[in-house]
């Protein structure tokens, strides 16, 4: 297991109190229908969906079910067919490029299936791009960048390439990027996809962690019964339609 610090101890001192009944995320009758040689793919079917802040919800559904598409459109790297996002009082989609830009920076993080870690710059580099990119002070993204690789066991890794990390190391730096700027939100796209169990678990302790103690609301695809298991909510994808919404019982999503 990845010797994290320990959970009890930065509970008590950043405990953060989720309000889930306040959405943070809105998607008001959203579509997305794709072209390709004249054939439409119905990839969203008219999709309303509330996210409450805090929340720690898996996307789960067949491959092609739309999960991905769903995830870039809430993300605003994808742009809906029909119907809105709506991220607190802000439509993404009224918002210009320049205003877009900023707010894909600031307020959320991304986790890709294939990482996207830069190659030529170190583990804390790639954890602290983001602050540097909103020109945070130096000291202050390297001890962030510090505290977070840390806190998931690659503290001895600080200088070292991505070349030189494992797939499940990597992946969890890529988490530690899109958490640095501490975004309101985290969307992730099968975020255990090329992870053993050992690594997929504590990658799952991880962002578990993070939205108890730091607030971040976590929106993930998955295939990963495990993965579905821990999750607070679970939202299923069929075919383009969410065909089931259910709440689990929280005590039991603790990490082991
Ligand atoms: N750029 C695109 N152009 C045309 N069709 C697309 C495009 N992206 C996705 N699709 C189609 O939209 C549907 C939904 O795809 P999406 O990637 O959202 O599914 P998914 O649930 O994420 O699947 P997986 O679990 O395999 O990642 C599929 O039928 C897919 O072929
Ligand atoms: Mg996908």
């Amino acid at each position: 297991m990845i010797p994290y610090f320990t959970r009890d101890i930065v509970s008590h001192f950043f405990h953060y109190h989720s309000n889930y009944d306040m959405p943070v995320i809105q998607l008001k009758n959203l579509s997305k229908t794709y072209t390709s040689d004249a054939i439409e793919v119905h990839a969203v079917r008219n999709v309303t969906l509330n996210f409450g802040e805090g929340e720690f919800t898996a996307i789960a559904g067949a491959s092609g079910s739309g999960k991905t598409t769903l995830l870039n459109m809430i993300g605003g790297i994808d742009t809906p067919s029909t119907g809105e996002v709506w991220v607190g009082p802000k439509n993404i989609g009224a918002m210009n490029d320049k205003e877009r830009t900023a707010f894909r920076r600031d307020t959320i993080g991304f986790v890709f299936q294939s990482y996207n870690l830069l190659p030529v710059l170190t583990a804390a580099e790639n954890v602290g791009f983001i602050m540097e990119l909103q020109k945070r002070p130096k000291r202050e993204t390297e001890e962030r960048s510090f505290e977070l690789l840390s806190a998931i066991g690659l503290s001895d890794k600080l200088n070292v390439r991505p070349n030189k990390l494992s797939g499940g190391q990597q992946q969890r730096v890529a988490v530690a990027r899109a958490l640095a700027h501490r975004p309101k939100f985290v969307i992730a796209d099968e975020p255990t996809a090329n992870l053993d169990s050992a690594s997929a678990a504590g990658l799952l302790d991880m962002m578990q962690m993070l939205n108890r103690t730091e607030g971040i609301t976590f929106i993930f695809s998955t295939h990963d019964q495990r993965v579905i298991d821990r999750a607070q909510r679970v939202i299923t994808f069929g075919d383009g339609q969410v065909q089931n919404d259910e709440q689990h019982d929280e005590t039991r999503n603790l990490p082991q």
